[in-house]
């Protein structure tokens, strides 16, 4: 078996148990470079389980995983971070007593090979500072570079996330449930972020989220998953009318506010 070279993503045949409970069935799916997609499901669908073995913190128990064209299944983490996998949101990073701008520095240095305790001296490397500032201008958190994290409001904290998950240069990101806990406004500007990275950067996004207005906005492809299997796959406007959608979320969420 091998993986296609315009698909930054392959999972062949993915099963992952614990126990005798089976949390993946034998999942396969692809997503094409540059293709924004999103994974959607009801509560233990196993999405958070899938994203687990494909950043590496889970082995998956059957099946494989090819990043940009190599198998990678049961990589650790850190060698699919040096391969431009990231995954955001569940093994955060940041450090709330730091400024925004070094929050930013940290994975810069890490980046660039250089070790955390240069920190106070690289705010002194002017093409890194400005490598930084560059970072918060697209997530839009200039105007609080200098300000400690800890004081900033939850919105502005998950921006961070998604700046210092920039700042290691992504090919792939996954996020998982980008806009949880946020209020409308905050989400907004979540989405429109995401939707602007993914169509004027390298990078390709895979969200999961529970909001379907989220995801048949941002999304140009949708999977779903529905206890441990992948039940359908298609365009938003696919997804919307499947019949097996509809009754996996029992008429529950899918005709979003605003749809
Ligand atoms: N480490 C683990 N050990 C045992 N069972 C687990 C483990 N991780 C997940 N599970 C189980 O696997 C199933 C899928 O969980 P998962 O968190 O992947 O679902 P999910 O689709 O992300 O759900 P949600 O929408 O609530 O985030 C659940 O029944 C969960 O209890
Ligand atoms: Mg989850």
């Amino acid at each position: 078996m091998t993986a296609a070279r315009d698909n930054i993503l392959e999972v062949h045949h993915v099963t992952r148990n614990f126990g005798k409970f089976q949390a993946l069935s034998d999942v396969s799916l692809t997503v094409r470079t540059g293709r924004m997609c999103a994974l959607i499901g009801p509560n233990g669908a196993g999405k958070t389980t899938f994203y687990n073995v494909v950043s590496g913190r889970y082995r998956p128990s059957a099946g494989k995983v090819f990043f940009k064209g190599k198998e990678v299944s049961g990589l650790p983490s850190h060698r699919l971070v040096s391969m431009g996998l990231l995954r955001s949101f569940q093994i955060t990073n940041i450090f709330p007593a730091l400024t925004v701008l070094e929050n930013v520095l940290v994975p810069l240095l890490v980046h660039h090979g250089m070790s955390f305790s240069c920190l106070q001296s690289i705010r002194k490397r002017r093409d890194l500072a400005d490598e930084a500032v560059q970072i918060l201008e697209r997530v839009g958190l200039e105007g609080v570079a200098d300000h400690v994290v800890s004081t900033l409001a939850y919105g502005d904290k998950r921006l961070i996330e998604i700046a210092i998950v920039l700042a290691r240069r992504p090919s792939m990101v996954l996020l998982d449930e980008p806009t949880a806990g946020m209020n409308p406004e905050e989400t907004d500007r979540m989405i429109h972020l995401i939707q602007d990275l993914s169509e004027h950067s390298d990078t390709t996004f895979f969200i999961t989220e529970h909001d379907m207005k989220v995801v048949f906005s941002v999304a140009e492809k949708i999977f779903v998953l529905n206890q441990g299997t992948l039940l359908a796959e298609g365009t938003p406007e696919e997804i919307r009318n499947n019949p097996d959608v509809k009754r996996a979320y029992l008429g529950g969420s899918l005709d979003a506010p605003g749809q």
